[in-house]
């Protein structure tokens, strides 16, 4: 029996606002990421660190920064947390995550390596990599080739198969992808922004993407629709092997009923 090295907890997609009444979609986004939270304490409390894979906030507040770094301190669990498209990317990196965020971004799970990429455009919705950090991985991967690497991201490198969704991919992901598949040390790519589950392969690697915490993402539908799934979250055990294994879990139900006919958000 392989033993487990490390369990890591990915949450994603908070959409928290600077007001503790701000809804989403009928959803008090504090209340559905306290609930998944709780659910996550109490089935993984040994959990070596939690993975926020962007959108932190929905409206870009401090004070919803300032709620947040409250929480997650009190939660006691080493967290690492990228910017979304509706982050700033000043305020995570300060309050919630204190990082340098001009250099490419490598820390260490147990025998593990995660990358955290920053695909945010400021100003945009959609999701680009700057050369030079594509650059960086390119030159640490090639470098350092014993450890296995989970790489990171807010936005997805693949069509989720939705128009509306699909505008927001990262528009260079080809150039990523032709980078990891060169490495085989690198044992998965994750990524939030979809708001919806996905489990692939591409070669050496498992493509993982994580319910929000809040609302989910209706699978294929071309136009923006909600999906009636409740919020979750993702686990991924790293196994000192360079294997993984994974799984989403989710809340059992919304606390409030939940605006299915809404065009957008
Ligand atoms: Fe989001």
């Amino acid at each position: 029996m392989i033993a487990t090295t490390h369990r890591l907890v990915q949450l994603s997609d908070l959409h928290l606002f600077a007001s503790a009444h701000g809804r989403l979609l009928g959803q008090n986004t504090q209340q559905t990421f306290a609930a998944v939270r709780a659910q996550v304490q109490s089935r993984h409390p040994d959990a070596a660190a939690y993975l926020i894979t962007g959108d932190l906030m929905h409206d870009e507040g401090l004070t919803g920064y300032r709620y947040l770094q409250r929480d997650l301190q009190g939660i006691g669990v080493r967290c690492y947390c990228l910017p979304g498209n509706h982050d700033r990317v000043d305020l995570l990196a300060t309050l919630i995550d204190p990082h340098n965020p001009k250099y490419l971004r490598v820390e260490a799970v147990g025998g593990w390596e995660l990358i955290l990429l920053d695909s945010t455009i400021p100003g945009e919705d959609g999701g680009w990599l700057a050369a030079h950090d594509l650059a960086a991985l390119d030159a640490y991967l090639s470098n350092q080739r014993e450890r296995p690497v989970l790489v990171a991201m807010h936005h997805h490198p693949l069509a989720a198969g939705s128009r509306w969704l699909d505008q927001m991919i990262i528009r260079n992901a080809p150039d990523l992808l032709a980078i990891l598949d060169r490495y085989p040390q690198v044992r998965a790519l994750v990524w939030g922004h979809i708001h919806q589950q996905f489990d692939g392969q591409r070669g050496h690697y498992a493509l993982l993407a994580t319910p929000s915490t809040c609302i989910q993402f209706l699978p294929a539908s071309p136009e923006f629709a909600i999906d009636t799934l409740t919020p979750g979250y993702r686990w991924i055990d790293l196994y000192a092997d360079g294997t993984i294994n994974s799984g989403v879990e989710r809340i059992a139900a919304y606390p409030d009923p939940l605006e299915l006919m809404a065009l957008g958000y």
